[in-house]
């Protein structure tokens, strides 16, 4: 049962326009009112993605055709959350005021109360805290997906496979690296100096700092090459996989193959004109991809690996922490 009164008014986080993290201010915003399929939570946890800070700079452009050409019509950034449900929409017959939820916010999520789509959310297991399951939603089912994509599917053994994982201590890479190492891979991280120890102790069983050593250097004989950073170009990775192996380029930064729009039209040529083994995968939520991680998170099989949690008053830093591009794993954000 539920002791939240819900007010008219909030105080979140929000920008009337594009550009860094200094257009985000705390704003007095109406509490959102959930859609029929909706229900409203009240947030305990937000965790930022590349995502956020894309919208935030309404960049690449292509996101302002949704987003708002000239100014964002969602005014609260933030997709992940975690915390109680405290209304739901009339057409909503699973979930109930009082349940404990996490998933993916509609109205965002840098905020006090957020709604979320009923099909997008999960049940909260016994014993996950919310500021590790709002750190899981997006990050581990793309990394799920990605290896999914990659030829190994949950449950899969991956025994015998060698696994590159290219920003091994980022959000996705770091629970690509338990996913593919608790599979039974031979894991190999990339990662700058500073997050070494921390890669090794997510269970990479090599690391190679990418400030010392080049990933191109690196021998021909992956089955995978995960790439959640987009510096390198995707036919160098593709260089280093065995005749059967396959590169799954998962970023939407700029970089040598020309930003989120390129890198997929590149990918999917060179998958179709070259038949190189290249593969995509665009990662959405459903309530039972994220049942799936949170039986991990409740059995210990994924621990998220979170690099800061700040208060709700200190969202811009924590956006401005994600788009640097150098987050240890997740930022987290409570009110
Ligand atoms: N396909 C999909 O559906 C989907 C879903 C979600 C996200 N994505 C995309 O996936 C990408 C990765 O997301 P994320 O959440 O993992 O990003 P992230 O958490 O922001 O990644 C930050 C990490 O990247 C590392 N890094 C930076 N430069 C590096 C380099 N040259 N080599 C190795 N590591 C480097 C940083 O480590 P250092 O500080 O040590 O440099 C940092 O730990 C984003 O571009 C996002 O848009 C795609």
């Amino acid at each position: 049962m539920t002791t939240t009164t819900i007010p008219d008014t909030m105080t979140a986080i929000a920008h009337e326009r594009y550009g860094e993290a200094d257009v985000l201010a705390s704003a007095e915003l109406p509490v959102p009112t959930p859609a029929p399929d909706q229900v409203l939570i009240r947030v305990e946890a937000a965790a930022l993605n590349p995502a956020d800070v894309f919208l935030m700079r309404g960049r690449p452009r292509v996101l302002r055709l949704a987003a708002g050409l000239t100014r964002p019509t969602i005014h609260v950034r933030g997709s992940d959350v975690s915390g109680e449900v405290v209304a739901v929409g009339d057409k909503v017959a699973h979930w109930r005021r009082g349940d404990r939820v996490f998933g993916e916010a509609a109205s965002g999520s840098l905020a006090p109360f957020a709604t979320a789509a009923a099909g997008r959310i999960a049940r909260i297991p016994a014993g996950v805290s919310a500021t590790d399951a709002a750190a899981s939603v997006m990050a581990a089912l793309a990394a799920r997906d990605g290896l999914d994509a990659a030829g190994l599917p949950a449950g899969a053994d991956g025994t015998g496979k060698r696994v590159l994982i290219v920003g091994a201590s980022g959000g996705i890479g770091s629970f690509a690296v338990q996913l593919a190492a608790a599979q039974g891979a031979h894991v190999t991280g990339v990662c700058s100096t500073r997050n070494m120890d921390a890669v090794r102790a997510l269970g990479a069983d090599a690391v190679v700092d990418y400030t010392r050593e080049a990933v191109t250097d690196l021998p021909a004989w992956f089955d995978v090459v995960f790439d959640n950073v987009g510096a390198v170009p995707m036919e160098s990775l593709h260089a280093l996989t065995t005749p059967t192996g396959v590169v799954v380029p998962n970023s939407g930064l700029d970089g040598p193959d020309g930003g989120a729009i390129m890198r997929v039209l590149r990918l999917h040529a060179r998958r179709i004109l070259l038949r190189r083994r290249y593969r995509g995968f665009y990662s959405a939520p459903s309530t039972a991809k994220l049942e799936a991680i949170g039986r991990s998170l409740a059995d210990g099989a994924l621990t998220p690996l979170v690099d800061e949690v700040l208060p709700l008053s200190r969202g811009s830093e924590a956006m401005a922490r994600v788009a640097s591009g150098h987050a240890r794993g997740k930022v987290v954000v409570t009110p």
